[in-house]
């Protein structure tokens, strides 16, 4: 098929990527100059690993371009999948202007026949909403929508849509489930249920996975703080709850909390509807609030060791939202930076991959250019982020370097007996404090 893929974020672009290893034509199209120039140029403009490898494939067979010529790229379209941000509006409800904007666009050019696929997370009704302006805009019913929600986890986007659990795939007409099954069945194995519902279903199965998700972490960072406050150790805990298949281990490991740009959207935006819906989610409005409260605490935990007054230096190691990515959008780790910051703290900050975003939130003046650096006379070390870097390091070295002890580990990544054979006083999430 001749696919288009409107947006190159890192849906859009792994999106793209992944469907030009099957027996289609794939043209990714942005209104971006600079980001079209640099991806046809082989410059990936964010890091998820396998993209760039899937990029320069593509490229160079012949069946991946990128361009911002809507007029030269989509009247030859026979499917189009918009993949373009839905950022939180001011009243949490995600913003929908570059998901119409993007269906203006194409819906005048496209090809009687063709389908529309709105892979952006987008809120209940959305699709028929977009069905409705589609027949607007071009006064004839030639085109059909389909909603086929992406479940893709940054740092690991190109497994996910490779591998996934599941494709959902909401439409209106067996007919456009089909060409969609059709699409993936030279993409993705048979091995991936395919599920077909209808839109508004399909809309919701998005929200309520990433919501489910969302309070599933809540709960067990709950979890975790009661382990602190009882002598229970979480990893047992987790252990012993997870080999209940109706449990599950997956998504079980306690934190500073989530974040990223798709639970904390995703769950205001569940529970705006809920409410606009009158069915209000009381259970996804706790875990929004457990989760808020706990990133805007975690601060605390340190600073709460220094005496009211003093300006202690904490090295914080990430500032990503999870380890593999270069995002900081909604990361707890940048929450910690302004807690210690705001409680007169001097933090020193380094991150493999999040310098640039990190340098947008936090300024220049935190950021240092190696561990080595960061912990160079700290006087206690945070972990914020749980990258493979981090979890080698020589955490006699570190202590070494370090004026004072402390290590608290936000993300269990230190063994509690490593730590304090290294000479450090450990704190980590839902384990008993090790000297
Ligand atoms: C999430 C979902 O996992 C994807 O399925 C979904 O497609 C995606 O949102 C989306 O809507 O686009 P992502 O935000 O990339 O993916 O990241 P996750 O790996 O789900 O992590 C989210 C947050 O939970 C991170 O802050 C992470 O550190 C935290 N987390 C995750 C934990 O604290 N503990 C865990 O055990 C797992």
């Amino acid at each position: 098929m001749n696919v288009v893929i409107v947006g190159t974020g890192y849906v859009g672009l792994v999106t793209g990527a992944c469907i030009a290893t099957g027996d289609h034509e794939v043209t990714c199209l942005d209104i971006d100059e600079e980001k079209i120039a640099a991806l046809s140029n082989g410059v990936i403009p964010i890091h998820e690993p396998g993209l760039d490898a899937l990029v320069e494939q593509g490229v160079a067979g012949g069946n991946l371009a990128f361009s911002t010529d809507a007029d030269a790229v989509v009247p030859g379209a026979d499917v189009v999948f918009i993949a373009v941000g839905t950022p939180a509006g001011l009243n949490g409800q995600p913003q929908l202007d570059a998901v119409f904007a993007s269906v203006d666009s194409v819906a005048t050019r496209l090809g009687a026949g063709a389908t529309i696929v709105i892979k952006s997370t987008v809120p209940i009704g959305t699709n028929s909403a977009v069905s409705d302006r589609v027949r607007e805009v071009r006064g004839d019913d030639e085109i059909s929508v389909v909603s086929n929600p992406e479940f893709l986890r940054q740092g690991a986007a190109v497994s996910d849509f490779l591998n996934p659990d599941r494709i959902v795939i909401g439409a209106w007409d067996e007919e456009s489930t089909q060409r969609i099954i059709d699409l993936y069945a030279s993409v993705i194995d048979d091995s991936a249920p395919r599920l077909a519902t209808d839109p508004p279903s399909a809309e919701l199965i998005k929200y309520a996975a990433n919501s489910f998700l969302a309070v599933k972490l809540s709960f067990v960072n709950e979890i975790a703080d009661l382990c602190e406050q009882t002598g229970a150790s979480i990893a047992e805990v987790t252990a012993g709850m997870g080999t209940d298949p109706r449990i599950g281990n997956a998504f079980l490991n306690p934190g500073p909390g989530y974040g990223g740009s798709c639970f904390p959207k995703d769950t205001s935006a569940l529970l705006r509807a809920s409410q606009g819906a009158g069915a209000p989610s009381r259970i996804v409005a706790a875990a929004i609030d457990a989760n808020r409260t706990r990133r805007r605490h975690m601060a605390d935990r340190v600073m709460v060791h220094f005496d009211a007054g003093t300006t202690p230096v904490v090295a914080v190691l990430g500032v990503t939202f999870k380890a593999n990515t270069d995002d900081v959008r909604e990361s707890p780790a940048i929450d910690i930076v302004h807690g210690l910051m705001r409680a007169g703290a001097t933090v020193k900050v380094y991150d493999p991959e999040g310098m640039e975003g990190a340098r947008r939130a936090i300024g220049e003046d935190p950021l240092c250019g190696s561990v080595e650096e960061a912990v160079e006379g700290a006087d206690a070390l945070v972990i914020a982020t749980e990258w493979d870097e981090f979890a080698k390091l020589d955490l006699r070295a570190v202590s070494e370097r370090m004026k004072g002890s402390m290590l608290f580990d936000f993300r269990n990544i230190f063994d509690p007996s490593d730590a304090a054979e290294a000479g450090m006083t450990y704190y980590s999430i839902g384990r008993p404090i090790r000297n």
